[in-house]
C-alpha cells in the first residue's frame, strides 16, 4: 500500500485567503487540491495557475449539470487548464456522462486527461432528501449504486459518493473503478452539514481512492498539523510522510 495525499477543499472566498493558507504549508510538499465553485467563481482560471505553479494537483469540483451539448462544451473549456480531475453531476443523463467523456478522449493527451468522476448523491444528502425531494422509492443507497452503474456505463473513471457506500460499489463494478470520498470527519469533529460521514481511517478501511476533506483544515488553528494527523489516519498510521 502506498502513501495518498486527502484532498484539501480550498473552499476559501478570494486568492489573498488562499495564499494566506498555503503558506501555513512546508512548500516542499505537494498538495492535492479541491478548487469548488466558490473559489472558481470568483477568480477564474487564474487561481488554477498559481496552484499549479506551485507545484500543486487540482481537483476541479465544478459539478457540472446541464443538457448534454452545454456539458460537453464546458469540460472542452475546462481542458486547457490541465486540471487531474473534473466531476460531473450522474442525475445529468448517461447521454451527458458519454458526451463528456468522449470530449475528454477526443481533445485531451493521454498523459494528461483529467479524471472525470460523477456526482451521485451528494454527503449532504440523506434518506429522507432522497425520498420527499427526489421522490425515490428506493434506499439512498441503491440510489448511489444505480448512478455509479450508470457511470461507468457511460465510461466515466469513477464516482463521487460517501465512504459508506464504496464497499458496494466496489464489489459491483471492480476496484479500479474510483471512489472519492468527501463527507470525512476525524473523531471529534463537528459534522458542520454533512450527513453520511467517516473517519479518514473508515474511509481508507472501505476502500475509497481518494478522501476530500475541508474545514476540518481550512477552520483549524494550525492546518499543515491537522493536515498530517488526517493524512496519517488515512493512511492507517502505517506509512512515513513523504
Ligand atoms: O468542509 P467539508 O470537509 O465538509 O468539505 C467537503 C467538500 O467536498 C466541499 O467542498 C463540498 O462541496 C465537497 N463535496 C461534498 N459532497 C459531494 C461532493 C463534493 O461534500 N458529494
Amino acid at each position: 500500500m502506498f502513501e495518498k495525499r486527502p484532498i484539501i477543499a480550498l473552499d476559501l472566498p478570494n486568492k489573498e485567503m488562499v495564499i494566506r493558507f498555503i503558506q501555513k504549508f512546508d512548500s516542499r510538499k505537494k498538495l492535492f487540491l479541491k478548487v469548488g465553485m466558490e473559489l472558481f467563481y470568483k477568480t477564474g482560471p487564474s487561481i488554477i495557475d498559481y496552484l499549479q505553479n506551485l507545484g500543486h494537483d487540482i481537483f476541479l469540483d465544478l459539478k457540472l449539470h446541464d443538457i448534454p451539448n452545454t456539458v460537453k462544451k464546458a469540460i472542452n473549456s475546462l481542458l486547457s487548464l490541465n486540471v487531474a480531475i473534473l466531476d460531473i453531476h450522474a442525475t445529468g443523463g448517461f447521454a451527458m456522462m458519454k458526451e463528456a467523456k468522449q470530449i475528454i478522449q477526443d481533445n485531451a493527451n493521454a498523459s494528461n486527461r483529467p479524471k472525470l468522476l460523477a456526482i451521485t448523491q451528494l454527503t449532504s444528502t440523506s434518506q429522507n432528501d432522497v425520498q420527499t425531494i427526489q421522490l425515490i422509492d428506493k434506499t439512498l443507497e441503491e440510489s448511489v449504486l444505480n448512478y455509479a452503474i450508470w457511470a461507468k456505463k457511460a465510461g466515466l473513471d469513477g464516482v463521487v459518493c460517501s465512504a459508506q457506500e464504496v464497499k458496494k460499489i466496489k464489489q459491483i463494478l471492480g476496484l479500479d473503478f474510483l471512489c472519492l470520498t468527501p463527507g470525512i470527519r476525524p473523531a471529534g469533529n463537528k459534522n458542520d452539514d454533512q450527513k453520511r460521514i467517516m473517519t479518514p481511517r473508515q474511509a481508507r478501511q472501505n476502500g475509497s481512492d481518494y478522501i476530500v476533506i475541508g474545514r476540518p483544515i481550512t477552520q483549524s488553528s494550525d492546518p499543515e498539523k491537522k493536515y498530517l494527523e488526517i493524512k496519517h489516519q488515512w493512511n492507517l498510521d502505517g506509512l512515513n510522510y513523504e
